[in-house]
């Protein structure tokens, strides 16, 4: 049986990391199958040490655009050979909280970096692994900043990417969006502005209609 490769992508707040568990739960009970959840950056001993320096605010120095497309690229070569080829080989579904797409959109539209240089990052860490279908939870700016900053008790000072400004958080909602118009066979838009139940049903029907994943 071939691996499935899935990606939960979208701005601050979400509601990803509650869709993960929820998603990753309900394919195992309904498939049968082995499902393994990850995240970038993040899941492997590396990856989880670059997530840091990432996140943190460092006093007096800041990470510039291109240090962060380094950083990302090397988590996800990480990941990649080290928890995610292996999985697929295996036949497992493998769903991340986060990859690639995060890359073009942050580091791309929202940083400025140009869009081929980073298409051809994502392309070398990866070689040639890229999801089967990416979920993109999408809500207004507003509300996904207002769950975030409940979320860490009213200070989001010390995230490097949650303190950032709207027009930033802006620039990620569009270019998910943008990126969801222009591969439409590849890319679900998902409401994630109802229930955590209704966006993990959205969310299922998805995958149901658009992979053979039973
Ligand atoms: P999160 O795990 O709380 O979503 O935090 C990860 C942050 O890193 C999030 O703000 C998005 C950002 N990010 C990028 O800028 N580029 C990337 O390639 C990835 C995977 C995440």
């Amino acid at each position: 049986m071939n691996g499935i490769f899935l990606t939960l992508e979208g701005g601050e707040g979400c509601g990803k990391s509650t869709q993960l568990e929820r998603v990753a739960e309900a394919l195992r009970t309904r498939t049968g199958r082995e499902v393994v959840t990850a995240r970038s950056p993040g899941g492997t001993a590396v990856a989880e040490k670059i997530r840091a320096i990432l996140k943190t605010r460092e006093p007096g120095e800041d990470l510039l655009p291109e240090t962060e497309l380094m950083l990302f690229g090397a988590c996800h070569a990480q990941m990649c050979e080290h928890m995610i080829r292996p999985a697929l080989t295996r036949g497992a579904v493998v769903i991340s909280d986060r990859f690639t797409d995060s890359t073009l959109v942050y580091q791309g539209c929202a940083r400025h970096i140009a869009p081929e240089t980073v298409a051809r990052v994502n392309e070398f860490v990866c070689r040639g692994t890229r999801p089967d279908l990416v979920l993109v939870l999408d809500i207004p700016v507003e509300l996904g900043l207002r769950r975030t900053t409940g979320r860490s008790g009213g200070n989001t000072q010390n995230d490097r990417f949650d303190s950032e400004s709207a027009a930033f958080h802006t620039a990620v909602r569009n270019g998910f969006l943008e990126l969801a118009r222009r591969e439409p066979g590849r890319f679900a838009v998902i409401d994630a502005s109802p229930s955590p139940e209704q966006v993990t049903q959205s969310i299922l029907e998805a995958i149901y209609a658009r992979l053979a994943i039973l």
